[in-house]
C-alpha cells in the first residue's frame, strides 16, 4: 500500500517525511528532491523566510547503492531558521513566556488562521504552536513526498507540470498553447510575458498597500494510462482524490476538474469530449477535447489529467486586520509574522506534488508490484488489453 505522511513545525529543527510503499528497485537520489524543492521556493511576492531556506531532504532511510529497497522511504528536511527560534521551539522545557522577542505567547489570534480554532480544539493558551503546524512550511514535505512518486511516474512516462492562470485580477488569454519553457523561466509561473508582467505589478500593488492576493494554478498530468481510479465506491474516485489533494493545500478554496465551472454555462453537446475512431489499436484512446478533463466516472480515460485550484489572498497582512486578544477578547490588532505577499506561484509546484502523489497511490493500487519490474509488466500486461474488444481476447 502505498502512503506518507509528513510531521514537523515550521521553526522546529526540520521536517520529516515518510513515504511507504514504493517498490524496490527505483533509482532515486537527492538531487533529483533538491530540484523540486527549490522550484518550491521560488516566485514573485514570497517573504524574507525563503531568502533564509536552501531546502535540501537528506535520505535517511529506505534506499541503498541509488535504489529504494521497497522499505519504508525517510526524508528529513532541516529547518535553517531554527537557530534563531531554540527558545521559543525547545523540545526541553523552559523557565517561562518571555515579555518579548519570539518566546513570548502569541495571543493576537489571525482571521484566515487556524489559530483560533486551532487554540479552542486543542485547549492552548498560546496560538504558537498551532500556527507552526498550519503554516505552509509543511508543503516543503509534500514537495518532497511527491519528488518520490514523480521520480516513480517518470517510469511510466507520466509527466506533471502547472502553470498560473491568475493573480488577482489579471488572468492569462488562452490556456492553450502553453510554452512550458517559460513557464518555468517565469517567476510568476506564467507562459505569457505579458500577462506575467500585470501579475507582478498587481503583486506589487498589494505588497505597497500592505496587503495579499491570490489566484488560480492549473496542473496537469500526461500520459496517465486509461482506468486509474474506480467509478466503484466514493473514496476511490480519481477525480475525488485530486480534490481532495488539492483542497489540503494551505489557503486553497476551490477546486475544478477541466475548465470546471469555466463551461457549466454551455450545452452538454458542446462541452462532451467526443470519442474518436480508432485506426490502430495500438494507439491511446483519443478525444476531439478534453473538458471532462481526463476523468469519467472516477477513473482515467487516457486524456490529461487536469485540474484547477484557486488559493485565496493571504491572510497574514503588514497592514492587520482588526482582531481579538486570545485572554481577553478585546479587540487588538491581528498578529503579523513576517508573511508571503502572493503564494500562488509555488503552489503550482504543489500541486503537482500533490498529483503525483494521488497518481502514484493509483497507479500501485492498480497494478501492485514489490519491485518496479513487477509494476511495469503488470502495466505493460494491462496496456495489452485496453483496446477496441475484437482486437484483444
Ligand atoms: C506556498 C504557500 C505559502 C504560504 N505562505 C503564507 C504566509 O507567508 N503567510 C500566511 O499568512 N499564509 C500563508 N499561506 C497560507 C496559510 O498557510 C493558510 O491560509 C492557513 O494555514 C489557513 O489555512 P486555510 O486558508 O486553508 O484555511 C501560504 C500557503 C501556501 C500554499
Amino acid at each position: 500500500m502505498f502512503r506518507w505522511f509528513t510531521a514537523g513545525e515550521s521553526h522546529g529543527q526540520g521536517l520529516v517525511i515518510i513515504v511507504e510503499g514504493i517498490p524496490a528497485g527505483m533509482e532515486i537520489d537527492e538531487e533529483f528532491i533538491g530540484v523540486q524543492l527549490a522550484r518550491r521556493q521560488k516566485g514573485y511576492g514570497r517573504g524574507g523566510r525563503m531568502l533564509i531556506e536552501q531546502d535540501w531532504a537528506h535520505i535517511e532511510t529506505g534506499v541503498r547503492h541509488g535504489k529504494t529497497m521497497g522499505s519504508p522511504i525517510a526524508l528529513t528536511i532541516k529547518n535553517k531558521d531554527w537557530v534563531n527560534w531554540l527558545e521559543a521551539m525547545s523540545v526541553e522545557k523552559v523557565e517561562d513566556y518571555k515579555e518579548e522577542g519570539r518566546n513570548q505567547r502569541v495571543t493576537r489570534i489571525r482571521a484566515g488562521h487556524a489559530d483560533l480554532p486551532g487554540v479552542m480544539k486543542y485547549n492552548f493558551d498560546d496560538v504558537r504552536p498551532v500556527l507552526e503546524r498550519s503554516s505552509a512550511r509543511e508543503t516543503a514535505s509534500r514537495v518532497a513526498a511527491g519528488a518520490l512518486a514523480r521520480r516513480f511516474l517518470e517510469e511510466f512516462g507520466i509527466s506533471i507540470k502547472s502553470h498560473v492562470i491568475s493573480i488577482g485580477k489579471i488572468k492569462i488569454p488562452s490556456t492553450s498553447d502553453i510554452d512550458w519553457d517559460k513557464v518555468e523561466q517565469s517567476d510568476v509561473r506564467c507562459t505569457d510575458e505579458n500577462t506575467a508582467e500585470l501579475m507582478r505589478r498587481e503583486i506589487d500593488e498589494a505588497k505597497e498597500a500592505g496587503d495579499t492576493v491570490g489566484g488560480t494554478v492549473e496542473v496537469i498530468a500526461e500520459n496517465v494510462p486509461i482506468g486509474l481510479g474506480s467509478h466503484t465506491q466514493w473514496d476511490l474516485k480519481i477525480d475525488a482524490l485530486v480534490a481532495q489533494a488539492f483542497m489540503s493545500i494551505n489557503a486553497v478554496k476551490s477546486v475544478s476538474i477541466g475548465p470546471g465551472e469555466e463551461i457549466m454555462d454551455e450545452w452538454g453537446s458542446k462541452v462532451q469530449d467526443v470519442i474518436l475512431p480508432v485506426s490502430n489499436p495500438d494507439d491511446p484512446w483519443k478525444r476531439n477535447t478534453n473538458n471532462a478533463g481526463g476523468t469519467e466516472g472516477g477513473m482515467s480515460n487516457g486524456m490529461p489529467l487536469v485540474a484547477r485550484f484557486a488559493i485565496k489572498p493571504i491572510a497574514t497582512m503588514r497592514n492587520p486586520l482588526p482582531s481579538v486578544d486570545l485572554d481577553t477578547g478585546e479587540e487588538v490588532l491581528a498578529h503579523f509574522e513576517r508573511s508571503d505577499v502572493c503564494q500562488v506561484p509555488p503552489a503550482g509546484v504543489i500541486g503537482e506534488a500533490m498529483m503525483a502523489l494521488v497518481i502514484a497511490k493509483c497507479m500501485l493500487d492498480k497494478f501492485g508490484g514489490d519491485s518496479l519490474s513487477e509494476t511495469y509488466r503488470n502495466y505493460l500486461g494491462y496496456l495489452d488489453t485496453v483496446k477496441p474488444r475484437n482486437t484483444y481476447k
